[in-house]
């Protein structure tokens, strides 16, 4: 059974605003013509579906990022994160929104094992969320996955860098590529999720240098995270820019700081209920004289 809004040109059921205007995966690897994009492309990311509303309308892609584990579920990492989750925020997502692409990230252990799996996973985010898109983490040894899916009419976004599901191995979320081998290494994963069939690449907390590089050798959209201001795109967890948290990585500008103006609202309403000056006439029931 699905959740989601059907939205598309040639569905007469529940439709949006603004029917089959979506942003497709075509249009956003369309962006990018002779190796250069003119309009950066907006992306954040967003787990339900009242942020969905509210970044729509300024974004062209919302990622629903497995980093939900830990800014939704309070989780160490991103490794525990199921399906099941991707699922429900992922539809919640597609049902707030009618213009941006929705993209949702694979969770670790849905898609490693093999082509198939990934299959069997990717399509079951997409039947049960609505989505457009999958993302998933990984390069060369990601890359046969990547066209395997990409053939079977599942538009992927790379994630190359700073991968966290590979936490364990990497040893931390510190930048990746300070080495020259490590930065070959990743310029090659660049070009080999490039070469699979995937639409747009996330990279991920990396030497500016080699964001630059990849960026100007790669023809799809490269989305940058904590990597260059010449991406053709870029990305934040939306809670670390609009300042939900008081720890956030380097690479995040915070464009508002909504936990301390959540506890000045917070601290006001227990005052007025401690002193009983809420609630006032105007927020009570009476009968009209
Ligand atoms: O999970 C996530 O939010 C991400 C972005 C940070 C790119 O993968």
């Amino acid at each position: 059974m699905s959740t989601f809004t059907i939205d598309t040109s040639t569905s007469r059921a529940t439709p949006s605003p603004v029917p089959g205007k979506r942003t497709t995966a075509p249009a956003i690897r369309g962006r990018k013509v002779d190796g250069k994009t003119d309009q950066p492309i907006v992306m954040l990311t967003a787990y339900t579906m009242r942020m969905a509303q509210l970044l729509d309308p300024h974004c062209d892609m919302l990622l629903v990022g497995d980093s939900l584990g830990q800014v939704i579920y309070g989780l160490p990492s991103t490794i525990p994160v199921t399906m099941e989750m991707m699922c429900a925020h992922g539809a919640a997502v597609v049902r707030g929104s009618w213009h941006a692409l929705v993209a949702v990230d694979m969770p670790f252990g849905s898609y490693e094992a093999s082509p198939e799996q990934a299959f069997q996973s990717a399509s079951r985010i997409m039947k049960e969320t609505g989505c457009a898109a999958v993302k998933l983490e990984g390069g060369q040894a990601m890359a046969p996955t990547i066209e395997f899916l990409a053939r079977r009419g599942i538009p992927v976004i790379g994630h190359v860098g700073l991968t966290p599901q590979a936490v364990n191995v990497l040893g931390g979320y510190g930048a990746r590529g300070k080495g020259k081998d490590e930065a070959k290494h990743i310029e090659d994963d660049a070009r080999a999720v490039a070469n699979a069939g995937a639409f747009s690449l996330v990279v991920e907390g990396v030497m500016e240098e080699i964001a630059t590089r990849i960026s100007r050798s790669v023809q799809i959209p490269v989305i940058g995270i904590g990597a260059s201001a010449d991406c053709d795109g870029q990305v934040l967890v939306t809670e670390d820019m609009l300042g939900m948290f008081e720890r956030t990585p380097r690479f995040v500008k915070r464009y508002d700081d909504l936990a301390v103006r959540i506890g000045e609202a917070v601290a006001a309403y227990a005052a007025e209920v401690r002193e009983r000056s809420f609630p006032t006439a105007d927020q009570t029931y009476r009968p009209k004289s």
